[in-house]
């Protein structure tokens, strides 16, 4: 196979920060994952579910050693978050929290604990970390006020322990009330308290990504308008951010998680923070005033929608605006004076037809006036074909340029679709919006878990060469959704799988970092004799030529580049018959049948590997 690069007949320039992540708290992401607190249902509030066989304020928590334990909100510590524990124990009696699937505790590493109580108890108060019958760690407090007080205490864990359960019991017995519990690795990512697991955003950080979608979803628009998100909710005080049920206890994909809820710990200032900390840009999406229209047909009335557009400048003032303003301020206040440089702005998850026009008008009118560099991005519904999808696209037509910096587009599609669709937008008109491929994943089958094995990473990788070839057209995309906590999946496949200790990194997420570590600054004219089944694309970036190639072939190719050698890195897998290699895929056992391996070549020779997706670099 031949291939020859015109390095020196630019094609399109590529957004640098093109790759980027879409976070959704959908499979345990946020509590229960990425959010580093330890404890569930930290503050009793397991209550405001609209599916009534799902409220549990006490969700997580047991008694233990002789204790009554009832759930109470009378005179409680905040009118927000009102549920609160009431215990009545004997010496030595109790609660304990389920945390998940217990605590990870690693020999040596300090975690912060903190709770509030009131009551009456003589003897001392107890915290501890148990597994089986050891004690990893414990802390001890003297009794307790009348009055609510905040007690913390720094634990060292004397042993590595996947399963600890952590007790808060009281020495001699009492009478006590027992609200927002909270445990934390003191090391988190980049070390920020209230802060993220370091394994897993080590992990995003290593895609090197451009950009966070956060936070969601479908979860934007909730299931019922009340049930959306509010980002004002998810700001300040962690104990006073009102408690979200989360709406994908009923995924629509046959799987119930009655304990899901949003804590919204990481909320929309941690996500900011975490922005910065992997130097990409917030692309934060709003609701626009409508429920999700596969759930639920509620809709904010078009003379109401003025507290939605509110929010919205009130976003980018706190994000943006000077600590003078009032919500400028209150970023400084929680620690953050100097701006967060918020450039996009979306308007709407999946949302269509003329009720999501009008509304998208609305806020565009505002935002636009106010604040013309923001660039707005508005949805074309849940699918990338259709009625509703060209409706979308048709009402833009007219626009003016400014009206959609960019279209959302979703794509949940079999390997053969993405693998059609790698010319997509070969034809997409250069002068209207840009694309923003906001979701999209190969789902293998309509049936749940649908694998993430390497057909689905290379047909993935198809269609990112796609986008790159078209990066004027393509300025953003991410793949969706991003992490899995196993046993708490409401959907597959997703980018990254975990448990209490681990992470598992998927075919499909090598893919999206060797994209995200190998974008050209523009695409650059090729010519190559044309064999089936390669996807290709090529650019330069400081002088270093980066081809990307998918051979979706059972074949190998010696690849004839005209080069004096360079590096190589791919992604393959082995296996006794091609669709064995198809279905290679890694699990918790075994977390590396699919890994990227790096080598160099000599000379302008180079043999691609059958069923691969590879990066050359060549100057
Ligand atoms: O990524 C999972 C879901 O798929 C998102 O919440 C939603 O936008 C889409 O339907």
């Amino acid at each position: 196979m031949f291939l020859k690069v015109k390095r020196n007949n630019p094609g399109v320039k590529v957004n640098p920060g093109m790759v980027g992540l879409f976070f959704e708290d959908i499979n345990y992401a946020a509590d229960g994952g990425l959010y580093a607190e330890m404890l569930e249902n930290r503050s009793f509030e397991y209550l405001s579910t609209k599916v009534e066989k799902f409220k549990s304020p006490l969700t997580a928590w047991a008694a233990v050693g002789g204790c009554e334990m009832t759930h109470r909100t009378y005179d409680p510590m905040n009118a927000v978050n009102p549920g609160y524990a009431h215990i009545v124990a004997g010496a030595g009696g109790g609660i304990a929290n389920r945390a998940y699937e217990g605590c990870y505790l690693e020999k040596g590493e300090e975690y912060r604990f903190s709770f509030y109580s009131r009551g009456k108890c003589e003897g001392k108060i107890i915290f501890s970390l148990v597994s089986g019958y050891v004690t990893v760690a414990s802390a001890e407090f003297e009794g307790a006020a009348e009055k609510w007080e905040k007690r913390e205490a720094v634990l060292t864990a004397d042993k590595t322990v996947y399963d600890a359960e952590p007790r808060i019991t009281l020495e001699r017995g009492g009478e006590l009330d027992i609200d927002m519990c909270s445990l934390f690795p003191k090391k988190t990512f980049k070390n920020r308290e209230n802060g993220l697991r370091p394994d897993m955003a080590r992990a995003l950080a290593d895609i090197k990504p451009g950009f966070l979608r956060f936070p969601g979803g479908c979860i934007v628009e909730g299931n019922g308008i009340d049930n959306r998100y509010r980002w004002k909710d998810t700001v300040g005080p962690v104990e006073t951010r009102r408690t979200n049920w989360n709406r994908w206890q009923e995924g629509g994909v046959g799987v119930t998680a009655p304990d899901y809820y949003q804590s919204l710990g990481l909320g929309f200032y941690e996500y900011f923070l975490l922005c910065e900390d992997l130097g990409c840009e917030p692309l934060p999406v709003l609701n626009c005033g409508m429920g999700c229209q596969y759930q639920c047909d509620e809709t904010i009335p078009l003379e109401e929608l003025d507290g939605y557009i509110r929010d919205a400048l009130d976003l980018i003032e706190f994000a943006n605006g000077g600590p003078e303003t009032p919500w400028g301020a209150k970023r400084a206040e929680l620690g953050h004076p100097s701006p967060f440089g918020l450039k996009y702005l979306a308007i709407g998850n999946e949302q269509w037809e003329e009720k999501y026009f009008e509304r998208y008008e609305a806020f565009q009118r505002v935002i636009a006036a106010r604040h013309p560099e923001i660039l707005l991005i508005s949805s074309s519904g849940p699918a990338c074909a259709g009625k509703e999808f060209e409706k979308a696209w048709n009402w833009l037509a007219d626009k003016d340029k400014s009206f959609a910096f960019a279209v959302d587009e979703h794509y949940y599609v079999p390997s053969r679709w993405l693998f059609a669709n790698t010319h997509r937008y070969d034809d997409y008109d250069r002068s209207g919006p840009k694309v923003f491929a906001g979701e999209y994943a190969c789902h293998l089958g309509p049936a749940q878990p649908r694998p993430n094995n390497l057909e689905a990473a290379l047909a993935e990788a198809a269609m990112m060469i796609g986008f790159e070839r078209n990066a004027d057209v393509v300025h953003l995309a991410a793949y969706a959704p991003l992490f899995a906590r196993e046993g708490f999946t409401q959907w597959t496949p997703d980018l990254i799988f975990f448990n209490n200790h681990e992470i598992m990194l998927t075919p499909s997420y090598y893919v999206q970092k060797m994209f995200g570590n190998n974008l050209p600054d523009h695409t650059v004219e090729f010519s190559c004799t044309h064999e089936e089944n390669v996807y290709v694309t090529a650019g330069v970036k400081d002088g270093e030529v980066i081809v990307k190639l998918v051979n979706n072939s059972p074949r190998s190719h010696m690849l004839n580049l005209g080069c004096q050698g360079g590096t190589a890195e791919y992604l393959t897998a082995e296996g006794p018959h091609p669709r064995a290699v198809l279905e290679a895929k890694n699990t918790m056992e075994e977390k590396y049948n699919v890994v990227p391996v790096k080598e160099s070549f000599d000379g302008g020779e180079y043999t691609l590997r059958p069923f691969s997706f590879t990066v050359i670099r060549f100057k």
